[in-house]
């Protein structure tokens, strides 16, 4: 509801069931039903307000996770939801048309907050991509696509590996929004997806057969130009816009293949080995022609260019073994401290011979280079969360634009949600 220019929204975070396709009735978590969250959307420049009511056994957290907002409405591990409270969260809307997502952050629990069903997608918009020619009308040719792996032990209950064993859990069942073996039929020549990796610790690499997919917009905005990809590679909390084109009558997959990383050898252990059917699209007989896409120009669509020769400070996280930089997450220390308006350089590296899934909260950084290399043009537009090879440098640019509170902190962290809750997390606060 909107009142006076306020956007409100009631979240309802409670325990369901949900009859999972072949499987049967799981015991879920949802925001207003059983299992996942309803899509949010706002615009630019609006206000909205949620009032988060925790119906849970157990105290929640609600993060916004891609959305620039005061530390003390992000919703992260300092601000608990306890059992049976009500949580309210308010800030205004400034950063470009986006795909972002919502989830628990209770310290140590997230894994299996957001593993029993706790997440939903969060779109926003702005004029440039309301004035683009893009796919735009939700759920016909505009699909919102939460892809998850789940397991289900032998009584059909959503188990969760919990013995710390790498990378937590990988699931053998792929669902899309809550759904196994999903179908979407397809009534226009050209339909954008809004993938969202919500997994655990699964990393997918989506490609379709015969058919580019026509990346527009990366975690958090367009990029400059589109990009003709094969392949669209997402870790844990990822998140891109493709637009595809289909033929009248057909029926194709979105398929996840074994990862190639580029002659590394990274085993099992973020799901790489492992492909999957994760979407059906059935197109009818007759599609609506679809007229030719013009993309948001740039200039609108990134309101605050980075710029490399501001940044007054270089920080460096190494990731290794549930720590960064030598340290487990410390909810009472602050790990960095950031001036407000200033531009840094984060460089980020895994000294493991395992992948992991970066990201920084309140922010969408530019990625500068990759081991020197310059960013393939995939990576080149604004992101929030990061797969980092190996052993590879990543250099990322970032600026903290406003909001400056010593009191309260912002994470940093692995998305890879075991890591996280075992220790891979830090705080950084603005002043
Ligand atoms: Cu998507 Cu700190 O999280
Ligand atoms: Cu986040
Ligand atoms: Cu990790």
């Amino acid at each position: 509801t909107v009142e006076d220019g306020v956007r409100t929204f009631q979240l309802t975070a409670g325990q369901g069931t949900t009859s999972f396709l072949g499987i049967g009735d799981a015991e879920t978590w949802g925001f207003n039903g059983a299992f996942l969250g309803p899509t949010l959307r706002a615009e630019r420049g609006e206000r909205v307000a949620f009032e988060i009511d925790n119906q849970l056994p157990e105290a929640t957290s609600v993060h916004w996770h891609g959305m620039h907002l005061p530390a003390a409405m992000d919703g992260g591990p300092h601000q608990m939801i306890e059992q049976g409270e009500t949580w309210r969260s308010t800030w205004t809307i400034d950063q470009p048309a986006s795909t972002l997502w919502y989830h628990p952050h209770p310290h140590g629990e997230t894994e299996k907050h957001v593993y029993l069903g706790l997440a939903g997608m969060f779109i926003l918009d702005d004029d440039a991509s309301l004035a683009a020619d893009l796919p735009s009308e939700y759920g016909v040719d505009d699909l919102p696509l939460i892809v998850q792996d789940k397991e289900f032990d032998n009584s059909g209950r959503l188990a969760l590996n919990d013995d710390g064993s790498e990378p937590g859990t990988l699931g053998d069942t792929v669902m899309v929004n809550g759904t196994v073996g999903a179908y979407q039929e397809v009534t226009t020549e050209q339909v954008r997806l809004r993938l969202l990796n919500g997994s655990t610790a699964r990393t997918y690499t989506f490609e379709m057969p015969d058919r580019p997919m026509t990346l527009i917009s990366t975690d958090g905005g367009f990029l400059d130009a589109p990009v003709e990809m094969d392949q669209v590679r997402l870790a844990p909390g990822e998140r891109a816009e493709v637009v595809v084109s289909f033929d009248a009558g057909e029926t194709v997959r979105l398929h996840s293949s074994k990862t190639d990383l580029g002659g590394i050898v990274v085993p099992a252990t973020s799901g790489g080995n492992d492909e999957f059917d994760v979407l059906e699209f059935r197109a009818a007989a007759t599609l609506t022609p679809s007229s030719e896409p013009s993309w948001p120009q740039a200039k609108d669509a990134v309101a605050d260019e980075l710029h490399e020769d501001e940044a007054s400070v270089t920080r460096d996280f190494v990731l290794n073994t549930r720590e960064i930089n030598g340290e487990q997450m410390d909810m009472n220390r602050i790990d960095e401290v950031v001036h407000v308006g200033a531009t840094e350089v984060w460089e980020v590296r895994s000294t493991q011979p395992i992948p992991h899934s970066f990201h920084i909260h309140d922010v969408q950084f530019r990625v500068l280079s990759i081991d020197g290399r310059e960013p393939p043009p995939e990576l080149a537009g604004p992101k929030d969360t990061i797969y980092l090879n190996p052993n590879l440098t990543y250099r990322l640019l970032v600026r903290f634009e406003d909001y400056a509170d010593p009191t309260m902190p912002y994470m940093y962290h692995c998305h890879m949600l075991l890591h996280e809750d075992e220790g891979m997390m830090g705080q950084f606060v603005v002043i």
